[in-house]
């Protein structure tokens, strides 16, 4: 695989899509051949499993119920649009992907990692992101951003401790992971937290093969 496969990772709200489209431009304009996509979702089929899965109504769905179908629109994903985007040479910009599921599933739902892992072992098989953006912002101001946004979606309508539980998972991921998790403080200002992942990103490159 030549490629580079980019995630970016964070509490409901912290500016990840602003943060894609800089980053988009920034590699496009050097060159790389980009594509942006995102989980639950990427593909027309991931796109529909993303609807059953926010749907405000399906408020009985169980908890793994709820993560297979999240590693089933990342398997569709990761064959459908990732690998082949990599092994030709290509950049995969991703909103989410495994650590999501980690995260949300295995420490806010209280299902545990390794259960978690087993179940997108079919999903993902060795497919490692080479570089994860973790942005950071408490709970409480990311959920503030969403409700000014829009309606929340069944998972953003969780609890308080949900979403301190989903913080809180992702720091400890990114402790346990600091060669691949880069943590940016997503207070800063948009121009701000762009150079900081374009310095990773250039780090990067300069040390790999694509
Ligand atoms: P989004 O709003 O960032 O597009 O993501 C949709 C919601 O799904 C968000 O609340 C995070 C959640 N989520 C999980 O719980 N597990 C996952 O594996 C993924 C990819 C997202």
């Amino acid at each position: 695989m030549s490629g580079l496969f980019i995630t970016i990772e964070g509490t409901d709200g912290a500016g990840k899509t602003t943060q894609i489209g800089l980053l988009e431009k920034y590699l496009t304009d050097k060159g790389f051949k980009v594509v942006c996509t995102r989980e639950p979702g990427g593909t027309p089929i991931s796109e529909k499993i993303r609807e059953i899965i926010i749907d405000r109504n399906n408020a009985e769905m169980t908890d793994i119920t709820e993560a297979l179908l999240y590693a089933a629109a990342r398997a569709q994903h990761t064959s459908e649009v990732i690998l082949p985007t990599l092994n030709d040479g290509g950049v995969v910009i991703s909103d989410r992907y495994l650590d999501s599921s980690i995260v949300y599933q295995g420490f806010a739902r209280g299902m545990g990692e390794k259960l978690i892992k087993s179940i997108n072992k079919y999903a993902v098989g060795e497919l490692e992101p080479d570089i994860t953006f973790l942005l950071r912002l408490k709970p409480e101001d990311g959920i503030l951003r969403k409700e000014k946004q829009s309606e929340l979606d069944r998972i953003e309508m969780e609890k308080a401790g949900f979403h301190q539980r989903v913080y809180d998972g992702y720091i400890r991921l990114s402790k346990r992971y600091k060669d691949r998790i880069k943590v940016i403080d997503a207070l800063g200002s948009v121009e701000e937290i762009h150079s900081r992942i374009a310095a990773y990103i250039d780090e990067l490159i300069a040390n790999s093969s694509i």
